[in-house]
């Protein structure tokens, strides 16, 4: 939540305001966005292509919103999207993991139109699915370098039956 938060301030901010309200013009809200807070693999496509809209408030918004693939790590885009999703009022109570976001990295790599903005019939056709990859528990310790579980005695794989 604390990397999505700077990651936040740093890339959407600008456009989508400090609550991620939107401006009702040029910037839809995010708070309370059904594409940010549903399936988890179309809300990393339009973070990593951008979108041409209409968006899910059925509005166009002139430009659209260009890729901010640019510069994001897989534990950057996990950070970013786990804040959106349990911020503004938004209330998912899951995490995305670094593992999920690798793997919207090759998908979105793979995509036929690589390099261009989603469109909305792009992400009902090809990208209303849960990102793959083991759940992270909320409450569950994560080695803050890496956010991938720590490694507590609990968790350490049992010792091999003799
Ligand atoms: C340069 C401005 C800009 C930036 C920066 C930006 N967005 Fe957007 N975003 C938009 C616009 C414009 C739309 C609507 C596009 C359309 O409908 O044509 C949008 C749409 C969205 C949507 C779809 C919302 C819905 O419910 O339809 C999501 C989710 C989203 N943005 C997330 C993000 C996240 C997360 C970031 C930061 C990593 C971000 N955006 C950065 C301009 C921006």
């Amino acid at each position: 939540m604390a990397k999505g938060a700077k990651i936040y301030a740093g890339k959407c901010i600008v456009c989508h305001g400090p609550e991620a309200k939107g401006d009702g013009i040029n910037f839809p809200a995010l708070a309370g966005s059904t594409w940010a807070t549903g399936e988890t693999q179309r809300f990393a496509m339009i973070i990593l292509n951008g979108l041409q809209g209409p968006n899910s408030d059925g509005k166009t918004y002139a430009a659209g919103m260009p890729s901010q693939a640019a510069g994001l790590t897989p534990e950057d885009i996990a950070g970013v999207m786990t804040y959106v999703r349990n911020s503004f009022g938004n209330n998912t109570g899951d995490i995305v993991t670094v593992a999920m976001a690798k793997t919207a990295l090759e998908i979105s790599a793979a995509r036929a139109k690589a390099g261009q903005q989603v469109t909305a019939a792009e992400l009902t056709a090809d990208h209303l699915k849960t990102l793959p990859g083991p759940p992270l528990d909320p409450k569950a310790l994560v080695n803050p370098i890496t956010l991938t579980p720590a490694r507590t005695p609990a968790s350490a794989p049992a010792a091999p039956k003799p």
